[in-house]
């Protein structure tokens, strides 16, 4: 029966589901199972010690502070930290252009209060990240799908969608979830002089960039915008508003993530922030600071690179051997995830239902399109995200055999006659 209080919801409250990931992790805890659902990193390459002694180092030395309410835009050194990050790309940013948050999936939902009024049009990719239709979803954005291709956004058909007017693009430019498709150099550039020539701002997320296994890193969109301007200028203005995380790199139960933008904007999301949670939590920002300095983290990134791209190529081999032809996926040259694309006609819920049953789950790629509708305008093709950084290579491997098995099942069943001869 509902509650008194479902009456009371407010109306931007309608429509909104729970994600299809968080639902499906509750299945995953089953003993057995082995997923490729969440995008979780792989839980043993925490550096547990390394966190110890920091929690040590901070309580013994800091705790005062640590321990105390802090400022919104963040603990002052995590800020510079970043800043420092940001300078390697050759922009010159100070704490003043850095946000702490909560995850970046707390900076989605800041950026969604700041940016977006009811109807307000709103450019993603199609597919693209969940959590981000999810945040934006609430404020009511008009979403406007553009595909990508495996070069990223296909920035060749964003000419019409820009002319009708949208807020701000929303791109994933490296290894992007969930296809684990990369922007090209070529299309980046492109992009940010759409953004410039239209007037419409972007938002670049960008929480697996350093997470890269094959190829030469490509430029932040956030660089190659302010590429026309002095090397020392500030970072006063411009079109790219760029989001990372330290969940990928050190651990995502920390939730720290980060913003950087103009010192005018990061002011305008601070007074957001403070209705949200005053600020990120101090102690946890003090103890990722001391996790991450004097080169550590650099360091422990090489590490998760070679164990995550063993796994991805664990992966893309048993893909290889195991599943039928007729389907296809990505090869990503870094980040979580793999993209799947199924012949048409599929049933995505069913072949979950079964690889379920058989202990091996997957997140189908209807929920990374705004309409909810994969394949749109083309054969209805369905898709799987697949995750590799979570499971060990030996599970990657029987992982994938079962779910060629429930593959093939449906496929078979499909090339079957629907309806039996009537008997005469
Ligand atoms: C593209 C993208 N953005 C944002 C997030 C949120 O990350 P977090 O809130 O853990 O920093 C994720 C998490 O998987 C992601 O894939």
């Amino acid at each position: 029966m509902p509650t008194v209080w479902a009456s009371r919801y407010a109306s931007r409250t309608k429509g909104i589901t729970s994600s299809a990931i968080r639902d499906l992790l509750k299945v995953t805890q089953r003993p057995g199972m082995i997923s490729f659902g969440g995008g979780l990193p792989a839980p043993e390459l925490f550096p547990a010690q390394r966190f110890q002694e920091a929690c040590h180092k901070v309580l013994s030395q800091n705790s005062a502070s640590a321990l105390q309410y802090g400022e919104t835009e963040g603990y002052a050194p995590l800020r510079q930290f970043v800043a420092d990050k940001i300078a390697r790309h050759g922009i010159k940013t100070s704490p003043d252009n850095v946000l702490i948050t909560s995850g970046s999936q707390q900076a989605l939902d800041l950026l969604g209060k700041l940016l977006i009024d009811t109807g307000d049009r709103v450019l993603v990719e199609a597919p693209t990240y969940l959590g981000a239709l999810q945040a934006f979803r609430v404020f009511a954005a008009d979403f406007v799908s553009v595909s990508i291709d495996d070069y990223g956004l296909r920035t060749e058909l964003l000419e019409k969608p820009l002319r009708s007017d949208p807020k701000f693009m929303y791109v994933l430019p490296n290894f992007q979830n969930p296809a684990g498709t990369t922007l090209s150099e070529d299309r980046r550039v492109e992009l940010v002089a759409l953004a410039e020539r239209h007037g419409v701002p972007i938002i670049e997320d960008d929480p697996y960039g350093e997470l890269r296994y094959e190829g030469d890193h490509l430029t932040p969109l956030l660089a190659l915008d302010r590429k026309s301007l002095p090397r020392d200028s500030s970072y006063t203005s411009g079109n790219v508003i760029y989001l990372s995380t330290f969940s990928k790199t050190l651990a995502p139960g920390l939730r720290l993530g980060w913003i950087v933008a103009p010192p005018e904007v990061i002011g305008k999301l601070a007074q957001l922030k403070q209705g949200a949670d005053l600020h990120t939590s101090t102690f946890n920002q003090f103890v990722a600071y001391e996790v991450a300095r004097d080169g550590f983290l650099e360091e422990h990134v090489q590490l998760i690179r070679k164990v995550y791209r063993e796994r991805r190529d664990v992966m893309l081999d048993a893909l290889q051997q195991f599943f039928p032809p007729g389907v296809t996926w990505t090869h990503p040259q870094g980040g979580l995830f793999l993209w799947v694309t199924l012949p048409a006609g599929l049933d995505i819920q069913a072949i979950l239902k079964s690889a379920l049953e058989q202990n091996v789950a997957f997140v189908p790629g209807d929920s990374f399109f705004a309409d909810n509708k994969a394949g749109r305008g083309r054969s209805r093709q369905s898709h799987m995200r697949l995750n590799f950084s979570n499971a060990a290579p030996e599970q990657i491997r029987e992982g994938i055999r079962r779910l060629s098995e429930a593959v093939k099942t449906h496929l078979a069943s499909m090339s079957q006659p629907s309806e039996l001869p009537l008997e005469v």
